[in-house]
């Protein structure tokens, strides 16, 4: 067989390009309407011309918020953690253990993206929004080693969390099972059945891993901050809590655009198929919120908690068109709505008319 049938049959079974194919002089040029989210064979090394503006407007729009976890002030941290009556053991427990959980969750998010993501997702303005979302998770994990290095910390006892304290390794572990398929060399999307999956695994990570794990953790320590403790470590996850509520909402702009080119895999049993996921995702934050705060502390329990992930899944529900799921709309901890700015957690199916027109980045006001 030639080379050139050789390369033919390998495009013929594949689903989509991945931008490494070989490169065919004077071949037609793209056309907008040759993009798709996914399965497009259409060449993907070119950006122009923009299907999905949301995608690029999210790109520009991350790039505008750059930051570094070394330009924060840790001093007064630093002052704090060393004085023996700076904090309670609660408190010191809920630094620790949350560190441990992120410190390892960004580098699984980041591997999902690049390892098993970015392939199947075959559009070039949302790879450059991956891209950029893979190097946000990077500086989350440098600025998670940094507050552990400014602190004095054991590293090995924070990195290695995620296999030694139960409560750290459950959601860990529980993301693994999404990951594993798209992560494989030899799957491919084009089947049915592989389409959910990515679907299926995409809401995993976007929407219940980092839609829905990272929010107690999140609101204990910027608690804390509020309180005007720690407040270098809680000025890093404000950076972070910004970057990521854009992260899920790019995912969930992902989400229905793939639900929106291929509606038959929005089934009824596809459905309840997420929702079980969600509500095991709450179940498990829950069980990480009782083991991080054993007691009360802060004006705050497991059980304000339980609250406020039921109000963090209905919104999740609706962002990709599903009913709420648990009968309540209250929210405990509105202030952590004001941080990440409501209007700007909005996704593009929501928000295109007010947001999108006007072009603006966002503001942070401390
Ligand atoms: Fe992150
Ligand atoms: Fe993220």
């Amino acid at each position: 067989m030639s080379s050139a049938s050789i390369t033919q049959l390998k495009t013929n079974n594949l689903s989509g390009s991945t931008g490494l194919e070989e490169i065919r002089m004077n071949h037609n040029r793209i056309q907008v309407d040759d993009k798709k989210i996914i399965n497009c064979r259409a060449d993907l090394n070119q950006l122009v011309p923009f299907k999905y503006k949301w995608a690029w407007e999210k790109y520009l729009n991350a790039c505008a918020n750059h930051w570094m976890p070394n330009e924060i002030n840790m001093s007064a941290d630093i002052a704090l953690w060393k004085d023996p009556n700076g904090l309670t053991e609660a408190e010191r427990t809920i630094i620790k253990r949350n560190l441990g959980f992120f410190s390892t969750a960004d580098s699984l998010v980041a591997n999902n993206l690049v390892l098993a993501v970015y392939r199947h997702i075959t559009n070039p303005e949302c790879r450059q929004y991956l891209l950029r979302q893979a190097f946000e998770e990077a500086l989350h994990t440098h600025s998670y080693q940094h507050i552990v290095e400014s602190l004095g910390l054991d590293e090995a006892e924070i990195f290695n969390m995620y296999r030694e304290i139960p409560s750290v390794s459950t959601k860990a572990n529980w993301s693994i099972q999404f990951t594993q398929s798209l992560a494989d060399p030899d799957f491919k999307t084009g089947s049915y059945e592989n389409n959910q999956k990515l679907l299926r695994d995409l809401i995993a990570f976007y929407v219940v891993f980092e839609g829905i794990f990272f929010y107690v953790g999140f609101t204990q320590i910027l608690s804390m901050g509020r309180r005007n403790k720690m407040t270098g470590t809680a000025e890093q996850f404000q950076y972070i809590l910004r970057d990521e509520s854009m992260h899920l909402n790019f995912g969930i702009d992902v989400i229905n655009q793939i639900k929106l080119e291929n509606p038959d895999l929005w089934t009824k049993s596809f459905q309840e198929l997420v929702i079980e996921i969600i509500q095991t995702g709450v179940e498990l934050e829950y069980q990480y919120a009782k083991d991080t705060m054993p007691v009360g502390i802060l004006g705050m329990n497991a059980d304000v908690f339980k609250d406020y992930l039921y109000f963090i899944a209905n919104r999740r529900c609706s962002q990709i068109g599903l009913n709420p799921i648990y009968n309540t709309n209250d929210n405990p901890f509105p202030w952590m709505s004001e941080i990440m700015d409501l209007k700007k957690e909005k996704n593009f199916f929501e928000s295109r008319v007010i947001e999108y027109q006007t072009g603006g980045t966002l503001n942070w006001d401390d």
